[in-house]
């Protein structure tokens, strides 16, 4: 169920579309279900900003089923028959914004289901505050009577401190079957799902509770502080996966891991680092203090310095990038090649062996193997309205703050002269230099103090 906008994040987005450890609360909720059944037996229901939700589901095959008007959580079942009535077996019941359920406790609701003889079972936990939640009500054999909401429960009922966590696991079969029953006699006017209980016992069936140890699994997330501290839990949920498969995480609390995130064995995460979307990191890399990896591919033996940010970049065996560098987007960066401190790359392919050590821009470029780029170094890529590339060949070495205007080529094994403006082609192996002959006035500076001393 995903239809609210959750008015208590104070957002022009829809809660689902909110991100906990680097995801949408949606399709964490997605992926989750997706480990339990098949794509084509998960159905979203939609409702707020429908459009923009649809697309945060990246997985193909489920379906979508619009709620127009949010007339309760009953309602947006009722509004899912045709889309779901004709699958058997178990339905299941979940909350497009409880990001924290594991599909282990998710599995182990439906095998106690499966079980028994009752015609659903629901998951609920003993809280110290169930304030807000509706209220579980049993029977001496322990069977559940009925949940009643917080808004409709009398003091004796508030007292009870097993809370519905508005999971539920019901046959399908009577579920659709008797969900027509479920009406708006309460305080909301809503049609509350939490009334199947009490319809599916008057029918003659039983309905069974399972309570989860830690009710903070099953947590919605209604504001910003409980997003903050989902996205806390997930984090800390994933470096702990992280290094109990070999990596050294220091300081865990510090970093920042996505979900989606793989590193190899023996690799160091610093603290404070931050290893997102799809990014991967190959096995006995370091990934510096402060360093943002983001979207890239990190083969194994890589030293990324500290505070060095690598984005949508491919970075090949025994590279060593930074600390203070900065790898914008689409670079390639061979294997053993070196880029410093001060050092961007947008869009640049740096050959085997190559190095760009310190303070330098190399955009659109393509840099053969074992070719230096001088301190200073800078690529003119861009006219004001185009931009164009820059082809070095290898084993060149472009002096110090060599300005190279691109377009530009320069062969293999060639030289540029430090401080050099470069507008025209070098051929392989010569030395191109522009800059004004040097002028030595012996004795000039001497005469000059004189003159200012009288
Ligand atoms: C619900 C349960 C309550 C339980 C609590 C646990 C009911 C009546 N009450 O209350 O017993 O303790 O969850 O968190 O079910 N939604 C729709 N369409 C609607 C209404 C809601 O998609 O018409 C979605 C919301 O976007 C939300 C979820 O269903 O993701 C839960 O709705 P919400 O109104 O927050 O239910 P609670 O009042 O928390
Ligand atoms: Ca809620």
């Amino acid at each position: 169920m995903a239809a609210g906008l959750g008015t208590r994040m104070k957002s022009r987005k829809a809660k689902v579309l909110h991100c906990a450890g680097g995801k949408t609360l949606i399709e964490r909720v997605v992926e989750t279900a997706l480990r339990l059944t098949s794509a084509d037996r998960i159905a979203v229901v939609v409702g707020h900003q429908s459009e923009e939700v649809r697309k945060a589901v990246k997985h193909p095959g489920i379906r979508f089923v619009e709620q127009q008007e949010q007339k309760g959580t009953g309602h947006a079942l009722m509004v899912c028959r045709e889309a779901l009535s004709s699958q058997d077996g178990l339905l299941m019941v979940l909350y497009g914004d409880s990001p924290l359920l594991l599909p282990e406790t998710l599995q182990r609701l439906i095998d106690r289901q499966r079980a028994t003889e009752a015609a659903g079972t629901l998951m609920s936990a003993q809280m110290e505050d169930p304030t807000g939640y509706g209220r579980v009500i049993r029977d001496e054999s322990e069977h559940v009577v009925e949940i009643v909401e917080q808004k409709a429960a009398n003091p004796q009922q508030l007292a009870i401190r097993e809370a519905n966590m508005g999971i539920y696991c019901y046959r399908a079969d009577l579920f659709w079957k008797h969900v027509d029953e479920i009406g708006t006699d309460n305080p909301a006017g809503e049609y509350y799902l939490t009334d199947m209980v009490a319809i599916l016992r008057r029918a003659g069936y039983f309905v069974e509770a399972m309570e989860i140890a830690n009710a903070g699994e099953a947590l919605g997330i209604n504001d910003r502080v409980e997003l903050a501290h989902a996205d806390r839990i997930l984090r800390h949920r994933k470096a702990y996966e992280l290094m109990l498969g070999g990596v050294t995480i220091e300081k865990p609390e510090t970093v920042s891991i996505d979900s989606d995130v793989r590193i190899g064995m023996d690799t160091v995460v610093e603290p404070f680092a931050r290893i997102l979307g799809s990014a991967t990191i190959g096995e006995n890399c370091r990934v510096g203090v402060g360093a943002i990896v983001e979207d890239s591919e990190i083969a194994d033996g890589v030293e990324i310095g500290p505070y060095t940010l690598v984005s949508h970049s491919q970075l090949e065996r025994g590279v060593h990038v930074g600390p203070f560098a900065r790898l914008r987007m689409g670079n390639h960066v061979a294997e053993g090649a070196h880029i410093g401190n001060f050092v961007e790359l947008k869009k640049t392919r740096m050959g085997a062996g190559a190095k760009a050590n310190h303070l330098a821009y190399l955009g659109d470029s393509n840099i053969g193997a074992k070719t230096n780029i001088g301190a200073g170094t800078i690529t003119c890529n861009y006219d004001g309205f185009n931009k164009h590339p820059t082809t070095i060949g290898e084993g060149a070495f472009v002096g110090s703050n060599s300005t190279l205007i691109a377009p530009l080529e320069i062969g293999d094994g060639a030289i540029t002269a430090a401080g050099s403006v470069i507008t025209e082609a070098v051929p392989a192996d010569s030395l191109a230099i522009s800059r004004p002959p040097q002028v030595v006035k012996a004795g000039w500076a001497k005469k000059r103090r004189a003159l200012h001393k009288k």
